[in-house]
């Protein structure tokens, strides 16, 4: 009954998961993340895997980290997309993807190690790859910085897309010929070297070591796997299969729509999954946003419901929040529901998956971000001078805690009456449909608002 209830309540109005066999014929759908990243992507990304015929990454690359729990079992996924695990699945790295060919060998190495069947595994031939020189460059732009760096992953992002931007950039498909790829990388170099040496007095890339080094140690490992995606994406949206595009990063880093420069060098967004995978807007209809129940963020910029008391170190503590890859303490905070609803916008999000609900499960009140405070003046949406996204004071709504541990809940009717508001509050102030919500780091810990 509470679950017919809970069904009115989240999907009556907008009426669009009323059939869950629907679900099975939506022919393309985004997972994006909807804050600064590490939302739990990876986790939902893995268990709609199971209804699709291929996962397909859009953009990023080893920035990222997504963690999986199955069976007790973690993995963490820095390139490899979600979907890897299950045996039907084709897991695809497209096009806007940039790939360390090194970290991708080894990433590959270590699932097969762990039994994980790699050998599906596709990877775009115009994908672009980040070269050593690009990780290192990346170091030393950001020690340039001093004290006005980003906080980047220093794996070499931003250097690789600024090479794609200015065209001179190498791409998977030129280790498959070895006088361009020797060619282009001569030709890189040539201008990259006097940055490295004039600008920040290193020593020179040879071009010829750096050509031997990556074909002899990339080029067979990676050859089985390049392909055209463009192609094989589009054969299995005409035969009627469904896919899932995977964001790494979030909506909140994104080049365009992020607080730059305090941002990756792509575009998470889900219109992002278009030019980085080769497909139209027509074939997208579902637009998952995964927000965690609170907020993190790792690297500088602003974040104004950041909380630097004992609530957000119980996030800290409780959600361990540290860096899946690089170990690095994130910030926390309340839930921003003013972020959201720009995020909705952005990305046209169709439904949310709230996660970690249970890292708030003991807390005395939950707060929720309804409004920023402007020098006195009460803004409800995110405002478009950053300047003011600095200075925003946030305005939250209140709610008693559940103080339940909700980490085996299964069905929506199980949830205590003061989880429900919460999630009730949240989901009005964002304005789509709460369709998932997880409440533990296994695939099984989840409960579904749909599936009614
Ligand atoms: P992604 O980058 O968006 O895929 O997220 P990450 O994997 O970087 O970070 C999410 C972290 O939260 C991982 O350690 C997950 O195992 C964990 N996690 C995901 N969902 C939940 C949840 O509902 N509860 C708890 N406690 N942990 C979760
Ligand atoms: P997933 O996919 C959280 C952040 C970095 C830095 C900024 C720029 O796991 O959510 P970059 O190395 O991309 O040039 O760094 O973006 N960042 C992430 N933060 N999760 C991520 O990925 C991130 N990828 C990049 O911390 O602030
Ligand atoms: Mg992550």
């Amino acid at each position: 009954m509470l679950n017919e209830l809970f069904h009115t309540v989240r999907f009556g109005s907008v009426g669009m998961f009323c059939q869950s066999a629907r679900l099975n014929q939506v022919p393309a759908s985004i997972i994006v993340g909807t804050q600064w990243g590490d939302e739990g992507k990876g986790r939902f990304a893995d268990l709609l895997a199971k209804d699709m015929s291929m996962v397909v990454r859009y953009q990023g690359g080893h920035n990222a980290g997504h963690t999986l729990v199955v069976d007790g079992e973690k993995f963490a996924l820095q390139l490899v997309p979600s979907g890897v695990l299950y045996d039907h699945i084709t897991p695809v790295i497209g096009n806007g993807v940039v790939v360390d060919p090194f970290v991708l060998l080894a990433e590959m190495k270590t699932l097969t190690d762990r039994g994980v069947d790699c050998s599906r595994l596709k990877v775009s031939g115009n994908a672009h790859l980040i070269m050593p020189y690009h990780q290192q460059l990346d170091a030393l732009q950001e020690r340039h910085l001093g004290s006005a760096k980003l906080g980047t992953t220093k794996r070499g992002i931003g250097p690789a897309y600024a090479d794609k931007a200015l065209r001179v950039g190498i791409r998977v498909q030129d280790l498959l010929d070895e006088s361009i790829f020797r060619k282009k990388i001569e030709a890189v170099l040539s201008h990259t070297n006097k940055i490295l040496t004039k600008a920040f007095n290193r020593l020179p890339v040879d071009p010829d070591e750096l050509a031997d080094k990556v074909l002899e140690q990339c080029l067979e490992g990676l050859k089985p796997h390049i392909a055209d995606t463009v192609d094989l994406v589009h054969n299995d949206l005409e035969a009627g299969k469904n896919i899932l595009f995977e964001g790494a990063q979030a909506t909140f880093l994104d080049i365009d729509h992020g607080t730059y420069p305090f941002v990756t060098s792509s575009n998470p967004t889900s219109g992002g999954a278009c030019p980085g995978a080769g497909v139209g807007p027509k074939h997208i209809e579902r637009v998952i946003g995964v927000a965690k129940a609170y907020v993190t963020r790792v690297g500088a910029g602003p974040f104004p419901t950041e909380l630097f008391d004992e609530v957000g170190d119980h996030f800290v503590d409780v959600g361990h929040e540290y860096g899946t890859n690089t170990g690095r303490r994130r910030r926390t905070g309340w839930v921003d529901a003013v972020m959201l609803r720009h995020a909705v916008r952005l990305n046209g999000l169709t439904e949310l998956a709230i996660t970690k609900l249970d890292v708030l499960d003991m807390l005395d009140k939950v707060k929720i971000c309804v409004a920023y405070d402007l020098d006195g003046e009460e803004v409800t949406k995110l405002p478009y001078h950053q300047s003011q996204v600095h200075k925003a004071t946030p305005v939250y709504q209140e709610f008693s805690g559940w103080k339940t541990d909700l980490t085996s809940v299964k069905d929506p009717a199980d949830l205590p009456a003061e989880a429900k508001t919460f999630l009730d509050a949240l989901e009005e102030q964002v304005g789509v449909p709460i369709r998932y919500v997880s409440i533990g780091p296994s695939r099984k810990q989840y409960v579904d608002f749909g599936a009614v």
